[in-house]
């Protein structure tokens, strides 16, 4: 099945070990990307482990589209979207947990469970929550203002994200700190700081389930007007979603729709911090185009995988049935032959066609309407209200080959 070893190119730059979170602990390795897309913009790379034996790195923009938009060759479920790069029996179980997940099926199956999930990000849904994510981001400004200075992570940047899907799902306010909590346990499992151990991520999902499948229970019984109750309602076509389809989507939402958007505001203001003259600009003009510029620097999804389900050539490559194809949006987002000047933070960029939310396709974000919002109406309330925020000391980064992660990033508020 697989080719032999010798046809297949290897890595253009000595030592880059994609796997290690090391390799990503200063924020994505930009310049062995740059060195990688101009000499060998996909590439191979080997593993010792018998089951795969490694994997093919896709750097480029429109490589990463190709393949994103084509999920009849490069599946979703096959092996799971989620790259462990660990070993094949790491995979077995990250499958084995997390296979119900929209996000690691294909057509049709993934086809009908979008089309319920849809229901809770209609545009009119966003619209009546971005009147409430205003109210709550100056909450949230009047909270840090009162404390003066602090970790703008904590205090602003995890918090509209959480307290969105809160809303929009129709959490209890008494439940939220439990989500956040869990949601740090299943991602931060690379970096010491943070947690805790594989065992822990898992106790965490198990936790998240039990109070998502109570909820489910509870609204199945008494529908309310909220998403919940919605997405377990049959409509005139008799779909819905299961209890237990909504525990994982709800796990999937904490996820997807938590670090992701935290990271974007916390890249976006360090970025304005790197950047004085764009955060004066910003602050005067409030471009539209800022939103998704700051959304690309931060691009706080480094990867997804896919599966081969057929050979297929990408960009000269020889890709053969059954090899996996990891994106590399983190790379793909500084490619200048798609994005100019890449390496500039430029808030009234105009065409800014980046793959920070995917390559398109299928799976595209279901959240970026609510994400667009979040880190539209954060940034409008910071400029309003903090317009002298400065940082106090260094950013601390999460130690991750997955996400992009701000930790940390004390401030003064005023
Ligand atoms: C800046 C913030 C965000 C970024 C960078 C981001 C990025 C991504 C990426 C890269 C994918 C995979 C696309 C693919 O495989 O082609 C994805 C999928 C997804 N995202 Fe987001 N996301 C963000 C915010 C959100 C929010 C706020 C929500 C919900 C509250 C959300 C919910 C989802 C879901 C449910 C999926 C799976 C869709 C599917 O499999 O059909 N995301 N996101």
């Amino acid at each position: 099945m697989t080719a032999p070893a010798d046809d297949r190119p290897r890595c253009p730059v000595d030592h880059l070990d994609l796997l290690d979170p090391d390799t990503f602990a200063d924020g994505p390795p930009r310049e062995a990307f740059r060195q990688v897309r101009e000499a060998q913009p996909v590439y191979w790379f080997p593993q010792q482990d018998a089951h795969h034996g490694g994997f093919w790195v896709v750097s480029l923009l429109e490589d990463v589209r190709e393949v994103s938009r084509q999920p009849e060759v490069f599946s979703s479920a096959e092996r799971g979207a989620i790259f462990t790069g660990k070993s094949a029996l790491d995979e077995e179980v990250m499958i084995a947990s997390t296979g119900l997940l929209m996000l690691n099926m294909d057509p049709p199956q993934h086809s009908a469970q979008r089309r319920v999930v849809q229901r809770a990000f209609t545009p009119r849904v966003i619209r009546d929550l971005e009147v409430r994510l205003v109210d709550i981001a100056h909450e949230i400004v009047d909270r840090a203002l009162e404390k003066g200075s602090g970790d703008f992570v904590r205090d602003i940047a995890a918090e509209l994200p959480l307290l969105a899907i809160c809303e929009l799902i129709g959490i209890p306010a008494e439940d939220r700190q439990k989500i956040f909590d869990w949601t740090n346990r299943l991602i931060g499992f690379d970096d010491p700081e943070l947690s805790s151990s594989q065992e822990d991520g898992e106790l965490a999902m198990l936790e998240m389930y039990v109070y998502a499948n109570e909820l489910a229970l509870l609204r199945q019984a008494e529908p309310q007007d909220d998403i919940i109750s919605l997405l377990l309602q049959a409509d005139f076509d008799g779909e819905k979603l299961t209890p237990d389809e909504f525990n994982t989507f709800f796990l999937l939402l904490c996820v997807a729709g938590n670090e992701t958007t935290r990271n974007a505001i916390a890249h976006g203001m360090r970025a304005f911090f790197e950047n004085p003259s764009q955060w004066e600009l910003f602050k005067q003009t409030r471009p539209a185009t800022a939103v998704d510029e700051i959304i690309r620097w931060a691009t706080p999804v480094i990867e997804f995988q896919r599966t081969a389900l057929s050979d297929y050539v990408l960009n000269g490559q020889q890709i053969r049935k059954g090899e996996r194809v990891v994106l590399y949006y983190s790379s793909a987002n500084h490619d200048s032959m798609a994005i100019s000047d890449p390496e500039v933070f430029d808030i009234t960029r105009a065409d800014n066609e980046h793959v920070a939310f995917g390559g398109g396709g299928p799976h595209y974000c279901l959240g970026v309407q609510l994400a667009r919002a979040e880190v539209r109406i954060i940034f409008d309330v910071i400029a309003d209200r903090l317009p002298n925020i400065a940082p106090t000391a260094p950013a601390s980064t999460l130690r991750s080959a997955f996400l992009d992660g701000i930790k940390a990033l004390p401030v003064r508020y005023a």
